[in-house]
């Protein structure tokens, strides 16, 4: 059994507040300061193992729930819950692969290319490792409904994490409620939300109005909010980090490539191993790069064009104000195919300001072109990805590229979200050309498909099928 939860607190980020909050507070930011919330621990108090190799004995006992999930296996590192209060849908199962094609793509020697596939879990994205600890939270603290904002993965996984309390007594079961933008998630989704029962409002607006919308209404009825301002949420989406270190036999990386929406991942994965290197469980802490998406591009900006660091907490808010003053002014709003990365204020920004400096990170953004086609790439290893994810894939390239990253050098492309919560994207990619693409995909700036495996139509005739099959200017690679 695990250590009591009291060793553990709520502590805001800012060096210069550092106020503390119980565990079951619930706040999604500061209330001294409005700054972020972490999740904070007394390692004297903690019992942890001495060595990454202790969490394997785990496997031999995986009928137990909480040994079972890939993210509750790992509790000595985020023990805030008593065990008997984890809600657990079996997130986590989740793995590590090394793609020859990808590195190929990439321009990196095979066997330094890594992918890993969040996309397996229960309900096809990442967010269930953080949706399982922000349900234990909400379960500690008597929740019975539970909001967010989303692009579409967040809902779907509140969704999938609500309807599992449904068979709980009357008292346990929590309610979820969804804030989507009109037309702007892709259908996957959608369908998850509705399918699991989850009360759904489609907001006449984008991602960034939906956020601003549930947080007052969040706050105004006392409902438990699980987007990634919520800290709870990015104790457990630290665990892709220890799943990534348990794939590479518990050594560190030389890169870790993730898309950045609205940087919570990217948050939670400089915790992770900040708090694993002042353990002692790790050597050395690997290098962050976050890609944007070109149409959605704050961090981007504010960093690179801007100069915003987070320097040791004392970074330029009047920089930031003035960039989301500038944007309004301008009535900027953010557009890209990467539905999922859709979002021009991060929640997250000053956090990821910090995990850039706790992992010497870099900040890339990516056309919508790039990101198509690096999924048709990641599409080729035989699990494929949403359109966001493979913006991890375009920024290790543009890393090559750069030599930033150079050979001999291991990276691990997080694919944040599962194939088929798009499809409409990848058969038009496939499918079209010419002007028809252009037509379809041209709002994205979408010009060509070169990695397109385009289906051929052919009459219901044996003899045609077989001329086509046997024909070696017909395009297919396969008779080749
Ligand atoms: N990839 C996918 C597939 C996502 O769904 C998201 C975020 C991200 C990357 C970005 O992660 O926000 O931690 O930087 N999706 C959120 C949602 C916003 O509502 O599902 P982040």
């Amino acid at each position: 059994m695990s250590q009591p939860p009291e060793a553990s607190f709520q502590r805001c980020i800012d060096p210069a507040c550092g106020a503390t909050f119980g565990l079951t507070e619930v706040l999604t930011a500061c209330p001294k300061c409005q700054g972020l919330l972490d999740i904070a621990y007394d390692w004297n108090r903690q019992s942890v193992p001495q060595k990454l190799t202790a969490f394997e004995r785990k496997y031999a006992t995986r009928r137990y729930p909480l040994h079972f999930s890939g993210v509750w296996r790992f509790k000595e590192l985020l023990n805030f819950a008593p065990d008997d209060r984890v809600v657990s849908i079996g997130e986590g199962q989740t793995m590590l692969r090394p793609e020859s094609e990808v590195a190929r793509y990439v321009g990196l020697p095979e066997g330094t290319v890594f992918l890993q596939y969040e996309g397996l879990n229960p309900s096809g994205s990442f967010k269930d490792n953080g949706m399982t600890a922000a349900f234990t939270h909400a379960r500690m603290t008597g929740a019975r409904r539970a909001a967010c904002a989303s692009t579409g993965n967040t809902s779907s996984s509140l969704a999938a994490f609500a309807a599992a309390t449904r068979n709980r007594p009357a008292g346990e079961r929590i309610e979820a409620l969804i804030f989507v933008g009109s037309g702007r998630i892709a259908l996957g989704k959608l369908a998850q939300g509705l399918d699991y029962g989850a009360r759904t409002l489609q907001i006449q607006g984008d991602f960034d109005d939906a956020m601003k919308q549930v947080r007052a209404v969040s706050t105004r009825l006392g409902i438990y909010l699980v987007n990634s301002v919520n800290p709870f949420r990015l104790e457990g989406q630290k665990t892709i980090m220890y799943r990534v270190l348990e794939g590479l036999n518990w050594e560190a990386p030389d890169w870790i490539v993730v898309p950045g929406g609205n940087l919570g991942n990217s948050s939670a994965f400089a915790k992770a191993f900040q708090e694993l290197k002042a353990l002692g469980l790790i050597a050395r802490v690997p290098r962050l790069c976050v890609v944007n998406a070109a149409g959605a591009d704050t961090f981007y900006r504010l960093v690179n064009e801007h100069g915003v660091t987070w320097n040791g907490g004392k970074f330029d808010r009047a920089k930031i104000d003035a960039f989301y003053k500038q944007m309004d002014a301008e009535d900027r709003h953010a557009h890209t195919v990467a539905s999922a990365i859709e979002i021009n204020r991060p929640v997250n920004l000053t956090k990821c300001l910090r995990a850039l400096e706790w992992m010497n990170g870099v900040v890339l953004q990516s056309d919508d072109q790039a990101i198509l086609d690096a999924k048709a790439v990641v599409g080729r290893g035989g699990l494929g990805c949403e359109p966001a994810s493979a913006a991890s894939v375009a920024g290790l390239k543009q890393l090559v590229e750069k030599q930033i990253v150079s050979k001999g050098e291991r990276a691990v492309c997080i694919v944040t979200g599962h194939h088929l919560k798009a499809p409409d994207v990848t058969v038009a990619y496939h499918s079209l050309h010419g002007e028809d693409l252009r037509h379809e995909l041209g709002r994205y700036q979408i010009r060509e498909n070169p990695f397109a495996n385009s289906p051929r139509p052919v009459a219901n005739d044996l003899n045609e099928i077989l001329r086509i099959l046997g024909d070696p200017k017909e395009t297919g690679s396969w008779d080749a």
